[in-house]
């Protein structure tokens, strides 16, 4: 169960984790007393008299202050995965390799149950420590190499978020259960077309690959206009399915 606490200075909109609430917080804004973040109120003054949110932390919240390893799944990939496949509370998935956890957490935020395969051991740090700060307690994290087989059965999804997926499609298809998916995600074209060639003679049917762009912009009084720079590309992802 979650635990922690965000602080949001209002004027700014900075957000602060608190983790425990029975020591006063430190902020550039001034100081919050242990007696205001153990009270009830959501909107509260710190000691040099800036108005600040008390709430709940929410997964966002969360997922913004986790600890970043390998590069991570960004949420405009994730929520493609989530509503492409229809996971929900009653879903068993696997993700491998789990990097920083992003993907990982974001899918035990909303699934019944995710193990997780991460062979670096410094990213296994990295995600059992995001783990943590998330307090999710669904979610099994394993030393494995996802390259020499997967335990887990009748799976309704497993994502692939590393170098050689087609290393995993025979383990895949004995794992998933019918009508399970398998998304991967790659940088390259090139590794999509030694992908889709793994697919061959399996029962799993590549449904759509895809490549999403966000587009931030600047909104104020003055400015509303797209912002000058975005994030060019990230990757592909390849939806396929056991059929
Ligand atoms: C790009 S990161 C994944 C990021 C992750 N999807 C996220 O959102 O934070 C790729 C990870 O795959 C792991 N990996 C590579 N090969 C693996 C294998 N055979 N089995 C398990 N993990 C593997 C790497 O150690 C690395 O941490």
């Amino acid at each position: 169960m979650r635990t922690s606490k965000i602080l949001i200075e209002l004027n700014s909109g900075k957000k602060y984790l608190v983790k425990d609430v029975s020591e006063d917080y430190h902020t550039s804004f001034g100081i919050i007393s242990s007696k205001e973040l153990k009270g009830k109120k959501t909107k509260i003054k710190s000691s040099t008299g800036k108005d600040f949110l008390l709430i709940d932390a929410t997964f966002p919240d969360l997922w913004e202050q986790f600890q970043r390893g390998p590069q991570i799944m960004l949420q405009k990939d994730i929520g493609w995965i989530m509503a492409k496949t229809g996971i929900n509370k009653d879903s068993e998935v696997l993700d491998a390799g789990g990097g920083s956890g992003s993907l990982c957490l974001s899918l035990a935020n909303i699934c019944k149950k995710v193990t997780v395969y991460e062979i670096h051991p410094e990213h296994h740090k990295v995600v059992q420590k995001n783990i943590d700060l998330s307090g999710l307690n669904n979610v099994t994290l394993k030393k494995d190499d996802i390259y020499q087989g997967i335990k887990e059965k009748e799976l309704d999804l497993i994502t692939l978020d590393l170098p050689e997926p087609w290393q995993v499609v025979k383990h895949a298809e004995k794992s998933l259960k019918e009508g399970g998916f398998l998304v991967i995600y790659l940088p390259n074209l090139t590794q999509m077309q030694r992908f889709l060639a793994s697919l061959k003679g399996t029962s799993l049917k590549m449904l759509e690959t895809v490549e999403l762009l966000e587009r931030k912009w600047a909104i104020n009084e003055q400015i509303m206009r797209p912002e000058f720079q975005m994030l060019g590309h990230t990757g592909f992802m390849a939806f396929c399915r056991k059929m």
